[in-house]
């Protein structure tokens, strides 16, 4: 099934950048729809954040050709840069400043007059549960409030698409659940989001559609599901009592789920990938029925990790696995 290009928000074909011997982007094909939430997943150093900066002309597009809402990312940058929202790109705040001043000299920096520029500031720090902070210096914020001041600045103009490269890493579980919010309500009035994550439940609960990331090339695509079943929803992981056991449960595991259990023998365990987490229960009643004697049960969700090893047949460490650049 193919979608029409104009109504696509991102459409790019063979993408690639190289940094000297590097080719850190490497032949990406990407078609974001409209109205979703499109995720690129990869581990540090995949290429996301590469990637971004190329469709949002703050890096040049060495091979392939990018359109943005049908308008050529190469030849019309400026109109680019109007259609995107791009966090990230205010890191250089005054940390004197308080919230307040901070929006209304972005919104003045956009060419938005005064008045405006004041009534915008104010509605988006509503929006963003940062009203009571409003006028509070920025260098007392904390982590979550910094993300969210910093989306709260690349929607001063109110753009169509919006760039997250990685809007949740470094946040504690609660401030990113609420970061999850925010990006659901963008997408609920009418924007797109392009967002980048290395964490597998990222972009599980938020992403419409997945493209992961490894090395620079695209090794798979499709929604959340589509993914998960390629590795199972779940694994369950037995530990017996016995090593003795271990074949005889492996096939009893086998004619339980039809999935193949990964056996580790030296310790007695198995990992079961599961397309249903209701057959954990079905299993470890085949093993009472047939005596195997079990110490640990556990049921996990696959992490990205385990959908990269089922994807590329390696780890997600890389050889330059150091961090990037702040
Ligand atoms: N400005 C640069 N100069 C040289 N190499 C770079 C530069 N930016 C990124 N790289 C390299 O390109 C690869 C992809 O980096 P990046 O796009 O930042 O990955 P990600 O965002 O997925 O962590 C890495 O190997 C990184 O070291
Ligand atoms: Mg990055």
């Amino acid at each position: 099934m193919t979608t029409a290009s104009h109504e696509l928000a991102v459409h790019a074909t063979g993408l690639v950048k190289t940094f000297g011997s590097t080719r850190a982007v490497d032949g990406v094909d990407l078609d974001v729809r409209r109205g979703e939430i499109f995720g690129v997943l990869g581990p540090n150093g995949a290429g996301k954040t590469t990637t971004m900066k190329m469709l949002a002309t703050l890096l040049s597009i060495d091979g392939g050709a990018a359109e943005i809402f049908g308008h050529d990312v190469r030849r019309e940058p400026h109109i680019i840069r109007q259609l995107l929202g791009v966090t990230g790109q205010y890191a250089s705040v005054d940390e004197n400043l308080t919230a307040t001043e901070n929006l209304r000299l972005f919104a003045r920096l956009q060419g938005i007059r005064s008045r405006q520029a004041r009534a915008r500031a104010a509605e988006l720090l509503e929006q963003f549960g940062l009203t009571e902070a409003a006028d509070r210096p920025i260098a007392q914020f904390s982590g979550g409030m910094r993300r969210r001041l910093d989306l709260a600045a690349s929607l001063i103009t109110r753009p169509p698409l919006i760039f997250l490269d990685e809007p949740t890493t470094g946040l504690d579980p609660r401030t990113r659940g609420q970061m999850w919010e925010t990006i659901r309500d963008l997408v609920a009035n009418g924007c797109t989001v392009l967002l980048t994550t290395q964490y597998l439940d990222e972009a599980d609960q938020l992403a419409d559609t997945i493209a992961v990331i490894d090395r620079g090339r695209k090794v798979a695509e499709g929604t959340p599901d589509q993914l998960k079943t390629q590795v199972g929803d779940s694994t369950l992981q037995l530990a017996l009592t016995s090593g003795e056991d271990l074949d005889r449960a492996a096939r009893i595991v086998g004619e339980t789920t039809r999935q193949t259990p990964v056996l580790s023998p030296e310790l007695a365990r198995m990992n079961v990938p599961l397309s249903d987490a209701d057959d954990a229960a079905e299993v470890l009643i085949a093993l009472r029925q047939a005596d195997v004697s079990i110490t640990s049960v556990s049921v996990q969700k696959p992490t990205l990790d385990e959908v990269f090893l089922a994807l590329t047949g390696h780890d997600t460490a890389t050889d330059d696995d150091h961090e990037e650049a702040a």
